[in-house]
């Protein structure tokens, strides 16, 4: 049967996959956003699938608004993605906590008075701090964030924990590492999809960071978010998503040979992020999970990047800096 699920923050990347997924499904997402600017779902989302998305415009760190939201979509499923990223919450810690943990408070808050089924959280894998890419990190692991998004993050996760204590309320909280493909735009690691744009473009680009790091094709991220909804069981868990752990190195030679010329570089400090995260846990309770190779992934992703830009539909104002200078 066909259902509705109210996503918070789907005007952006992971939400716009998400909503592009259900919608192709026949299920009705419901899109909580304080953005009304639909180009992500615009760029990878057929007009007919577009007709099935509901929009309610409102701001994550109003309580009432969230609550007379969800109450009036009738979802009984939450994917909870807005939030703001790691360089907005370092920038200003204050703010990131509004958003990223009173905002997350505010969903559970209105999820328990609509008596939702589940709530879906993008938590991140940044609630580890740095560790080397030979031992995947199990959930298991001691968390010791090194940034305030991280913080934030892990903070939401025990939040989840205490509402299903205190009111029995459902949660899974998923931790995504450097999520790739179309719509990735904002974000410490949305360089290297910055780098598949630019390159696309015949542009200079340059990954600002080096080192290994867990890369995940955005569709299969959606598609964990997805299957978590649908048929996680009762409790509050929390898992690590997996994609492949690869050296920046890699992703720039996949996407240099994809272009077919050396356009892409990179440099600068590793992220402080565990880069190997181990994903038996989650496949262990919802089954196998969608897993698009890296060749795969990159190719796909420039090649609908070109297509916009043939069709004069790319957005670039993510990477606009790189295009001046080359100008
Ligand atoms: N992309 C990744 O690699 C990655 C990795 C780990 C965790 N995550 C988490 O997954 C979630 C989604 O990531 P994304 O890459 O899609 O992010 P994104 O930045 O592309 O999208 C975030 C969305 O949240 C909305 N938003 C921000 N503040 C809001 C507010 N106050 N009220 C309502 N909406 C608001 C924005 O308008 C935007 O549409 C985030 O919580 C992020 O922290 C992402």
């Amino acid at each position: 049967m066909f259902q509705t699920y109210f996503i918070t923050g789907a005007q952006g990347c992971i939400g716009s996959w998400i909503v592009k997924a259900l919608a192709e499904r026949g299920d009705t997402p419901v899109v909580f956003d304080r953005s009304e600017d639909a180009r992500r779902l615009n760029a990878i989302m057929e007009p007919g699938a577009l007709e099935r998305v509901r929009f309610i415009a409102g701001d994550i760190t109003d309580v009432a608004a969230v609550r007379s939201a969800l109450e009036s979509s009738g979802a009984r499923r939450v994917i909870h993605l807005a939030g703001l990223q790691v360089p907005a919450c370092k920038a200003d810690p204050v703010a990131g906590a509004f958003v990223n943990v009173i905002g997350t408070l505010n969903v559970f808050e209105s999820a328990k008075a609509a008596g939702t089924e589940r709530v879906v959280y993008a938590s991140s894998a940044a609630v580890f701090g740095a560790a080397d890419a030979d031992t995947p990190v199990k959930e298991t692991a001691a968390t010791e964030p090194e940034t305030h998004y991280g913080v934030f993050k892990r903070t939401n996760e025990g939040s989840a924990r205490v509402y299903f204590l205190d009111h029995g309320l459902n949660s899974v909280g998923l931790r995504p590492l450097t999520v790739y493909g179309v719509n990735r735009d904002a974000g410490l690691t949305s360089d290297p999809t910055k780098a598949m744009k630019a390159a696309v473009l015949g542009v200079p680009f340059r990954i600002r960071f080096s080192g290994a790091t867990d890369f995940q094709y955005v569709e299969d991220t959606a598609a964990a978010f997805i299957r978590c909804a649908d048929q996680a069981p009762e409790g509050a868990h929390v898992f690590n998503l997996h994609g492949e752990t690869v050296e920046v190195e890699r992703i720039v030679k996949v996407v240099n040979q994809n272009a077919g010329r050396d356009l892409v570089t990179f440099g600068g400090p590793p992220i402080p992020i565990a880069p190997a995260l181990d994903d038996a846990a989650i496949r262990h309770m919802i089954g196998d999970l969608p897993s698009t190779p890296l060749e795969v992934g990159v190719r796909e992703t420039m090649r609908r990047f070109t297509e916009l830009h043939e069709a004069g539909q790319l957005d670039t104002s993510d990477i606009d800096s790189e295009i001046s200078a080359t100008h």
